[in-house]
């Protein structure tokens, strides 16, 4: 009651203040309701867009809510393939990884003979480095010193090429460390002085999203379907050119293995990307998250570090960052938000300037920082934790592989879709062919043609899957992109429900 009466007076004051407001011809200036409206807000944040937790994703959520009410669909529960979160659809942590966190986190489980004597060790070493023997300090800006020293013995044994833990920043995830690196190359100009990125169409959005935010240019270069999502280097000379007219190109994002498109780049590919980008003058970012999720039995990964440094001078002497991270490979561990950026041959001022932005941040999580000291420094032959650590691995990236096949083959036997072999990484990226019938009522709904394919695909199945136009893609032609995450049972489950589906839809709208 008395609230009540309280609000009323509130409201009445508010009303008074509003009139007093009011200007000489009588328009209301009563604006006192927010200080930030969309009008006014930085028009950078408004034109970021990020496909992969867009529109259908909320609409997923919605569907999810309807059917926990009770109401009646030809589906009992919505396949959430929009997002690499390997935990979100069920797969296991691994034991090692959550042991060595545990300990770290609650540090009386050292204590615990149930605790093997390696995770033991990997926690003690970890909290002796930590402020306090805590990881709940601060740890320096760049991360705990001896995760650096683990980050960079892995990395050098990986390319048998030395790495200094000095050129090792531990990051946020791997978005952090992109964000941070990327924000150097910025020029503080506008217009055509502005820094122009260089990234791969299709591409994972963080990239579009960070230049736009950053008020940057982005010079898209398509990548080659008919050639299992190569890079072409004519193409890569063909934006650059282009591009040169809108802004000043400053570096060059690779990613790989790559998502979207799930190919994994070969040697030879890479040096003619080093050789491009060292013509351009151009700062390299090599995204190399998916580093582990190699399946195909024709492909390899290559660092772009170890093919710069064997390529030897002048391209051994290129500046260039590589980005990994916690949350894919076979950890999965998303939540943790580890990562690390390796930067090479950078100027030592430009250096001290990006420890001097990253110390603003203070430092990333220090649980993060732990769990990818296990990823670079997991239990060796001889260790108690070596056999369950292998075995646990192994079985995630054997299943990974298995799906990555199965999802390509079946794709590949529907009508009107067309999709390259997933060698590597977490996702498909098919391209399908819309009847002209569809394309007319996706204009009529005023969506994209694939958006539309989307959306009644979510609406009829249950399943979530990201438009292509999220990505982007070649004007004209139309894709999703899916990930090969659910279990097994799940994900042969879901191409079925996809492939009746699709027939359903070819025969409405044929
Ligand atoms: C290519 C690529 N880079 C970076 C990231 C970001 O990863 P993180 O979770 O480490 O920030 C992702 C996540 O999906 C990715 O696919």
């Amino acid at each position: 009651m008395f609230r009540t009466a309280e609000r009323r007076l509130e409201n009445a004051a508010r009303r008074a203040a509003c009139l007093a407001l009011r200007g000489k011809t009588g328009e209301k200036m009563c604006t006192r309701g927010k200080v930030l409206t969309v009008a006014n807000m930085n028009p950078f944040v408004k034109t970021m867009e990020y496909a992969v937790r867009g529109p259908i994703v909320i609409r997923a959520g919605e569907i999810e809510q309807e059917l926990a009410k009770g109401v009646k669909k030809s589906f009992t529960d919505v396949i959430r393939a929009n997002i690499g979160d390997c935990h979100a659809v069920g797969q296991r942590p691994l034991t090692f990884i959550r042991q060595v966190s545990a300990l770290c986190t609650y540090p009386e489980l050292l204590n615990d003979p149930k605790m093997p004597s390696d995770a033991k060790d990997r926690a003690s070493r970890i909290l002796k480095a930590c402020g306090g023997e805590s990881i709940g300090a601060y740890s320096d800006s760049a991360g705990v010193r001896v995760i650096r020293e683990d980050v960079a013995k892995y990395i050098a044994a990986r390319d048998g090429h030395p790495c200094s833990p000095d050129d090792i920043f531990l990051s946020t995830g791997a978005s952090d460390g992109i964000k941070n690196v990327m924000k150097l190359t910025m020029t503080g100009e506008t217009g055509n002085k502005r820094a122009g990125v260089m990234i791969p169409i299709p591409q994972y959005p963080l990239y579009t999203a960070t230049i736009a935010e950053y008020n940057a240019h982005p010079i898209g270069y398509f990548l080659d379907e008919d050639n299992g999502w190569a890079l072409s280097i004519d193409e890569l000379k063909r934006s650059i050119s282009e591009a040169r007219t809108q802004c000043q190109p400053r570096a060059i994002v690779i990613i790989n293995p790559g998502n979207p498109t799930g190919q994994v780049l070969t040697r030879k590919n890479i040096e003619d990307i080093i050789k491009f980008a060292k013509e351009e003058n151009l700062l390299l970012m090599a995204d190399e998250v998916y580093q582990h999720n190699v399946y195909a039995a024709e492909s390899e990964f290559h660092s772009f570090k170890k093919v710069l440094m064997e390529m030897g001078s002048p391209y051994s002497d290129m500046e260039m960052a590589s980005f990994m991270s916690t949350s894919k490979g076979y950890m999965g561990e998303c939540g943790f938000r580890g990562g690390y950026s390796e930067v090479i041959n950078f100027d030592p001022e430009v250096k001290a300037m990006l420890v001097k932005s990253i110390s603003a941040k203070l430092c990333s999580s220090v649980s993060g920082q732990a769990v990818m000291d296990v990823v670079v420094n997991p239990p060796q032959p001889g260790e108690p934790s070596y056999e369950l650590f292998n075995k646990e691995k192994t079985e995630v990236l054997s299943q990974l592989a298995e799906k990555a096949k199965m999802v390509t083959e079946t794709f590949n036997s529907m009508e009107g879709i067309r999709c390259n072999k997933v060698q590597g990484a977490m996702y498909a990226f098919p391209r399908i062919t819309l009847p002209q019938k569809a394309i007319e009522a996706a204009k009529a709904k005023g969506q994209a043609p694939d958006a539309f394919y989307c959306f009644s695909l979510l609406e009829d199945t249950g399943i979530c899957v990201v438009p292509g136009s999220g990505f982007g893609q070649l004007p004209g032609t139309f894709h999703f992109r899916t990930t090969i995450l659910p279990p097994v049972a799940k994900l042969g489950e879901m191409m079925e429900r996809f492939r009746q589906f699709h027939n359903n839809f070819l025969s409405k709208y044929s």
